[in-house]
């Protein structure tokens, strides 16, 4: 297949149904053309998250980092740190309030894997957005998770149940699942119908949606084996018009 037929495997499903699963392979490829490079050490990053805080059900299984960019016709651009809010209407659980998150490290904020993974959902998000709304730039903020399960309390990738993001687009990329099971992702529509259900497994295993359009939520995680330790990594990439 060719790049742009690759692209279109993306693109097709995510105008017709408001989301699409990508295959790791097929993310692989459109990355690789847009300079991936050193996974391993991309990966090995999300080893060095802080404590979520904010998390207002008490729990203190979730570690992040956070950034925002600006991704334009000029390119892709860090803004200054700042807080990450989403309104009541979209987290009743964490909503309604400014949540000052550790900033992704200077590294891996100019990191080629990072950089490759925003261009490419750039030019997803950019072809499914009808011309006459496409932005001159994106707002983008990016979020480095890791979800730990522990015996007896599981993990919980979005503890605020099915939900939207309050954004344009969403693409929610696997980085490493160690020593878990389940943590399954589905998709339904406004009317709260399900559309559909996967469990991301390989790193670069995506989920892409386009937020006005369907809600989205993911099981909670809990160890295979309870004496290790048990993990789900994963990039959350939103977009919404500046
Ligand atoms: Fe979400």
């Amino acid at each position: 297949m060719t790049l742009a037929e690759e692209f279109a495997t993306l693109t097709g499903p995510l105008i017709a149904h408001g989301f699409v699963h990508a295959e790791a392979p097929d993310m692989r490829l459109l990355l690789h053309a847009r300079g991936l490079a050193d996974w391993d050490g991309f990966a090995a990053s999300w080893n060095d998250l802080g404590v979520d805080t904010y998390m207002a059900d008490g729990g203190r299984y979730r570690r992040r980092r956070y950034a925002a960019f600006s991704a334009g016709g000029d390119g892709i651009r860090r803004k200054a740190h700042q807080p990450h809010y989403q309104s009541r209407d979209y987290n009743l659980l964490n909503g309604g309030i400014a949540r000052w998150f550790e900033p992704i490290t200077p590294s891996i904020g100019a990191h080629p894997a990072l950089l490759a993974i925003l261009a490419a959902s750039q030019g997803i998000f950019t072809a499914c957005t009808p011309a006459d709304a496409r932005p001159r730039n994106w707002h983008v903020e990016v979020h480095q998770f890791r979800i730990e399960a522990r015996s007896g309390q599981p993990g919980q990738p979005t503890p605020e149940g099915l939900h939207r993001d309050g954004v344009d687009w969403v693409l929610v990329m696997l980085v490493r699942r160690q020593n878990v099971t389940s943590g399954e992702t589905s998709i339904h529509d406004l009317q709260r119908r399900h559309l559909g259900s996967f469990t991301l497994a390989e790193p670069l295993e995506s989920a892409l949606v386009d937020d006005d359009r369907v809600y989205h939520g993911v099981t909670p995680v809990t160890p295979i084996d309870a004496s290790q330790p048990a993990y789900r990594d994963v990039l959350v990439a939103t977009f919404r018009r500046e």
